[in-house]
């Protein structure tokens, strides 16, 4: 059975690849996502000039997901960019992620991106791990100068990549601005910033970086991504795709983002631990739970959450 799904009019042979984030820096990863059985490639967030990221330890896997604090490791934009005719060979969209340190980066970047052939680019609006660089997506006037400026120039259907929402208040605002702007796709949700997790036999901290706050990731923050996806299928735009994102492990999760009114899914933590044979499992996971209801599409379940 094959269940495709579309993401700003790009087609998608199926509705699951991986999030910006894990294991998708270098060439030699990318290619590993290629082979695979992803819908997608996606690149780690780049910046405009290299960066070798936080002091180590920075990732640690937790009983129910991880905790990162990575610092945006990259190879800086211009290498994505020249990678791009390589991982289009692998015949699937490629996905590029910016995540610029200021607004000037941004736009340079995306310029350049304009005259590649991916067909999408994910606009990160959220890390969390910069030190002294607040998450954009939590700062509403920010947020609309960005999205005011990048808009005029680029020629790519561009979607923002959101951290997580919490109130009602915040989340009417953050979507009349993406409806404003007419953006393509948003993404959520991002890691829960800042989080802190506790070794008690070492009696510290289990990664390094800002003494031990990190994204929260994994099974811990399903629920509230879960919830992301669903207020914003409320609140935005009907033209506007929603990719879910966040603790997504097997099938049935998937079936709950969808259900939430995503139209694709993406990998994380599930990936960086099981590796790339977790999109093909989950794939597979996913068709046989849809055949068991007895649906053929994405589209008949997709925002159908029911009312109790
Ligand atoms: C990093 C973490 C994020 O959550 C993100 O969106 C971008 C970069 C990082 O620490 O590398």
């Amino acid at each position: 059975m094959s269940l495709p799904t579309k993401i700003a009019n790009v087609d998608f042979e199926h509705c699951i690849f991986n999030a910006s984030g894990p294991s998708c820096a270098t060439l030699e990863e990318l290619d590993i996502i290629g082979k695979s059985g992803a819908a997608a490639i996606m690149t780690k967030s780049c910046t405009l000039k290299p960066r070798e990221g936080n002091p180590e330890p920075r990732y640690t896997g937790l009983p129910l997901g991880s905790i990162n604090s990575m610092g945006l490791p990259n190879l800086g934009y211009k290498k994505y960019v020249e990678m791009v005719p390589l991982l289009k060979k692998h015949g699937k969209p490629v996905v590029m992620s910016v995540s610029g340190l200021c607004l000037a980066d941004n736009i340079e970047m995306l310029r350049a991106i304009n005259d590649t052939d991916a067909d999408l680019v994910e606009l990160n609006l959220s890390c969390p791990n910069v030190v002294g660089k607040p998450q954009i997506g939590y700062d509403f006037e920010q947020t609309d100068e960005v999205l005011t400026k990048v808009m005029k120039l680029v020629r790519k259907p561009l979607g923002v990549k959101l951290p997580p929402y919490f109130d009602f208040a915040h989340y009417k605002q953050i979507a009349e601005l993406l409806n404003k702007h007419k953006v393509k796709f948003v993404t959520c949700i991002n890691s829960i910033g800042n989080a802190l997790y506790i070794d008690p036999d070492k009696e510290a901290p289990v990664i390094k970086p800002k003494g031990g706050f990190g994204g929260l990731g994994g099974k811990y923050v399903k629920p509230t991504a879960l919830a992301n996806v669903h207020k914003f299928a409320e609140l935005l735009d009907p033209s506007i795709d929603i990719i879910g994102v966040g603790g997504i492990n097997n099938g049935t999760d998937v079936f709950e983002f969808i259900l939430a009114g995503a139209k694709a899914v993406q990998l994380g933590t599930v990936f960086q631990e099981e590796g790339p044979e977790t999109f093909a499992r989950i794939e597979k996971e996913f068709n046989e739970l849809m055949k068991k209801k007895g649906y053929a599409s994405i589209e008949e379940i997709r925002g159908k959450l029911k009312a109790l």
